[in-house]
């Protein structure tokens, strides 16, 4: 049966089929095909999108503001204040107004909850762009991303070290498990997915033919890896006094030259960014001075080097949030 992803909404990979994930990701591609040769894609013109950021964003803003725009669409922002949700107007009825004007909305935000009702109301396709516990856009630009660099999917030794159970560890546990990539969780014990999660994930993996495994042994966990993949030790939301502890626990986990030789010898360095791996930011060192370090979940030497494909990640957000608009709105 072919695939048809038409009026739904885009809130976690978990509701999404191994085969609707491959129809985004070459769907995405002949996005970025079309992108390279210069070919115009208006195939949405007249449509609309408004794009709710409660969190701070540059790749996924600019992602959705240019893929809309590519596909001729209009945009509205809609910034952290300056509008009625949460404050004079419930979720259920922002959803319904928007619903009214809108053909589609995506939300960066807080609890997954949120952009839950925000979809359960919209009557429109509903696209999660972050929340406290899913980054699904992101993780198809990864995929995405993966497939370029070693020509497939099923079979790659996925290792994602740090905070593993943040938005980030959680979606591409999922992502692993539904495409059949081999995922390791490779962190301290405190900061390993929820059970709930990590059970769910082992079905769906068993089912596609690869494996989750969790660990908190960097050189076991991160051996035999084709892909290393790190996020922030500390996310957006989360309160300042918890940087301390974080830095404590993961700075053994820090993604470094080690780390990358203990791979395997084609290994990719993957992160969705922002990165700390410099002090040239105001949080870097702010953290810098405190906790006397220099650079935290990544090395500077290993962001900068060949073996890193985070730009490439980058670029691809905007390739495969293109699909996912047009695939729910219908080209
Ligand atoms: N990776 C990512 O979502 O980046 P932004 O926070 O800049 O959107
Ligand atoms: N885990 C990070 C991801 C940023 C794209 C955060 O939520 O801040």
């Amino acid at each position: 049966m072919g695939v048809n992803l038409r009026g739904r909404s885009f809130l976690k990979l978990l509701d999404f089929t191994s085969e609707e994930i491959r129809y985004l990701l070459d769907l995405s591609k002949d996005y970025k095909a079309l992108k390279r040769a210069g070919i115009k894609h208006k195939n949405l013109e007249g449509k609309n999108i408004a794009i709710l950021f409660e969190k701070d964003s540059t790749r996924t803003r600019c992602a959705f503001e240019v893929g809309a725009m590519d596909l001729g669409m209009g945009v509205t922002y809609l910034g952290p204040t300056g509008y009625q949700m949460g404050k004079k107007e419930s979720i259920a009825d922002t959803a319904r107004v928007l619903g009214r004007m809108y053909d589609g909305i995506e939300y960066r935000g807080f609890s997954q909850s949120i952009v839950e009702e925000l979809a359960n109301y919209a009557g429109v396709p509903v696209w999660n762009g972050l929340t406290d516990e899913f980054h699904p856009t992101q993780i198809l630009a990864d995929l995405l991303t993966i497939e370029e660099k070693f020509g497939k999917l099923k079979g790659v030794n996925f290792v994602y070290i740090g905070d593993a159970r943040n938005n980030m560890g959680n979606s591409l546990m999922v992502a692993c498990a539904k495409m059949g990539l081999n995922f390791t969780s490779c962190a301290p014990k405190e900061l390993f997915p929820s059970q709930e999660l990590v059970s769910k994930c082992k079905e769906i993996a068993d089912k596609n033919g690869c494996t989750i495994t969790l660990t908190e042994n960097v050189m076991e966990g991160t051996k035999n890896a084709d892909v290393i993949y790190t996020d922030v030790w500390v996310s957006m939301g989360e309160p300042d006094e918890v940087w301390e502890d974080r830095i404590k626990q993961l700075k053994p986990y820090q993604v470094n030259a080690d780390i990358m030789k203990n791979a395997n010898p084609q290994a990719i360095f993957m992160h969705c960014l922002p990165s700390f791996h410099d002090l040239k930011t105001k949080i870097g060192a702010e953290m810098g001075e405190k906790f006397g370090i220099t650079e935290m979940e990544v090395t500077n030497e290993v962001f900068e080097s060949k073996k890193s494909v985070v730009f490439d990640e980058a670029e691809n957000r905007m390739h495969t949030i293109k699909a996912i608009m047009a695939a729910t709105i219908g080209q």
